[in-house]
């Protein structure tokens, strides 16, 4: 086990022992190749470099309480990884080759992977990027299909430390009938200025609306939206909106609890209603939402303000789901769906 103060990680670069890669050339994938060297060789053309012809995926594997591992859900982030790449026009791995990879990369990295209790885990970054020389602006033939790790904590605030966070009206992640449901580099690249400036004004997140209409609730810049109303979980029905995994397991989850599940277009006035919000995903797992301002600009005076429950907590339901997809991923309750791919 690697000596890491694994209560104290964020979500941050470490250099692990290795990442496993392939090249995909003359219509075919070469050998996997594993490496200790986290630096690539890819030509100065290169279209990821230049088009941003590039998707990746976020996964995560989790220590168990008898030392076993657990990976959860590979075979949804490989079948969102080739649609990405459908829509860049590029090459993507197998459901098989992906899944195979990602157990590679795990088991050669077993010492990263965060004991039992730690409340951290092993995240995996597939990423799938055009590495030849090209100039002119189309999709690439050749592919390099890598997988990385590394140990994280949590993203931003915590399940105990509800985030303030802010509307961007003066910016959007995705247009109308853009990327913005594909897991592409430049929907990321898109988000950057926005969450400089909330980042500036005090804000741990930004919430973006629907680009075509401004008026009902997307997603924020790296996860999707839940709120809760009674008993009911509500998130986003958009084709803007990256579809999260967990999103759609916290959805199985509530229903499972017995809640109600409503996922459909959420009006922007409607935060006023909601007695918890949420952002949920890989990396933020499920990161309470304290305070919503809504604001003309990012950097602006005016403001609207909305607040959900005790700011300064989870609230009850969102943590019962919190504690529920948690005791999945480590093997604490029955893995009822068969989410979990155990080695
Ligand atoms: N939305 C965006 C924009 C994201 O980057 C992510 C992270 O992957 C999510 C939502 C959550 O998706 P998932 O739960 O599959 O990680
Ligand atoms: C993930 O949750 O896996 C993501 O990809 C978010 C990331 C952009 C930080």
């Amino acid at each position: 086990m690697a000596n890491i103060e694994w209560g104290k990680l964020g979500f941050a670069y470490m250099k692990t022992n290795t990442i496993v890669k392939m090249y995909y050339q003359n219509g075919q994938w070469g050998p996997v190749i594993s490496s200790a060297d986290d630096n690539i060789t890819i030509n100065s053309y290169a279209a990821s470099l230049h088009y941003g012809v590039e998707c990746f995926e976020g996964l995560k594997a989790f220590r168990g309480k008898n030392g076993e591992i657990r990976i959860f859900r590979p075979d949804e982030n490989a079948k969102r990884m080739q649609r990405s790449a459908e829509y860049l026009g590029i090459a993507a791995p197998s459901v098989e080759q992906f899944i195979e990879m990602v157990k590679q990369v795990v088991l050669e990295n077993q010492e990263f992977i965060p004991p039992y209790g730690s409340g951290a885990s092993l995240y995996i970054r597939p990423t799938l990027i055009g590495f030849g020389p090209q100039l002119g602006v189309k999709s690439p033939e050749d592919a390099l299909f890598m997988i990385m790790v590394s140990p994280v904590g949590a993203y931003a605030g915590s399940i105990n430390e509800p985030v303030k966070t802010v509307i961007a009206r003066e910016y959007d992640r995705a247009a109308p009938n853009g990327s913005g449901s594909y897991k592409v580099g430049g929907n990321y690249a898109m988000s950057l200025k926005a969450g400089k400036e909330a980042a500036k004004e005090g804000y741990k997140g930004v919430l973006y609306l629907d680009p075509k209409e401004h008026k009902y609730i997307d997603e924020f810049s790296s996860s999707n939206f839940f709120a809760i109303k009674g008993n009911t979980y509500v998130t986003v029905d958009s084709n803007t909106v990256l579809p999260s995994i967990t999103n759609k397991s916290l959805e199985q989850v509530a229903k499972d609890l017995g809640m109600e599940v409503e996922r459909r277009k959420v009006p922007v006035e409607e935060l006023a209603q909601f007695d918890e919000v949420g952002e949920c995903g890989t990396a933020v797992v499920i990161t309470p939402v304290g305070i919503v301002d809504d604001k003309p600009t990012i950097c602006g005076q005016e403001c609207k303000r909305y607040t959900f429950g005790d700011p300064t907590k989870c609230g009850e339901k969102s943590l019962k789901l919190y504690k529920q997809i948690l005791a999945i991923q480590h093997g604490e309750v029955e893995d009822t769906h068969n989410w979990c791919i155990v080695l």
